[in-house]
């Protein structure tokens, strides 16, 4: 390779350097990046430290249980009861197990077995066992009730759910009106 050829290489490389420059320049003149005054991704990230326990469970919003109540199936609610029987009975003056009795607990008062060693976040809940209550419940104990006893990890599916709800509903002496 003589000294011309080597000139020809050095020339070649030169100016493909100057071209990706000026295209570069140009390219930068063309496109004007404006910055957003705001993220479009707006983060909200709570302050709130999660409650001992409630492994990061975020209250889920759910829809109203009312309308796939309606469509309900009471008895694949009864199948679905399976996934609950290891710890609950649902006749009338059943036993307690690991957690209370479930008969009539519809509409009823939150920790309604008067005898049977509920949490005390359970116990001081206060509240009523409505349907959209139980909904949630069922889906994500410790989110409703943080503190709560009941091992649960949560039924996932709104369908199942109702169902298990309307067959819940059935075990009273007198079932509560459907919302
Ligand atoms: C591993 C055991 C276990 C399983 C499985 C379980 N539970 Fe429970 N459940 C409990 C315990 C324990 C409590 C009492 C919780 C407390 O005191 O905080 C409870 C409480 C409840 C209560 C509140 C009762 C009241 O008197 O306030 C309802 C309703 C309930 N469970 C429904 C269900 C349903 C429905 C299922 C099935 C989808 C289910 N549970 C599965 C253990 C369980």
């Amino acid at each position: 390779m003589n000294a011309y050829e080597l000139n020809k290489i050095f020339g070649a490389v030169v100016s493909s350097v100057l071209a990706v420059t000026v295209i570069g320049f140009l390219a930068n003149m063309l496109v004007h990046p404006t910055k957003l005054e705001k993220s479009v991704l707006d983060i909200k990230v709570s302050d709130e430290a999660p409650a001992a326990g409630a492994a990061a469970a975020a209250p889920v919003a759910l829809d109203p249980v009312g309308p796939l109540l309606a469509k309900a199936d009471a008895e694949a609610g009864k199948a679905a009861a399976k996934n609950c029987a290891s710890c609950h009975t649902f006749d009338k003056g059943g036993k307690n197990g690991v957690g209370p009795n479930l008969w009539d607990v519809v509409g009823n008062k939150q920790a309604h077995i008067a005898g049977f060693g509920y949490s005390p976040a359970l116990q001081g809940a206060g509240g009523i066992w409505d349907f959209d209550k139980l909904n949630a419940f069922v889906a994500n104990p410790k989110a409703v009730v943080p503190g709560t006893r009941m091992a649960y990890a949560g039924m996932r599916r709104a369908e199942d759910r109702a169902n298990l709800i309307a067959y819940l509903r059935t075990l009273s002496d007198s079932p509560k009106p459907l919302p």
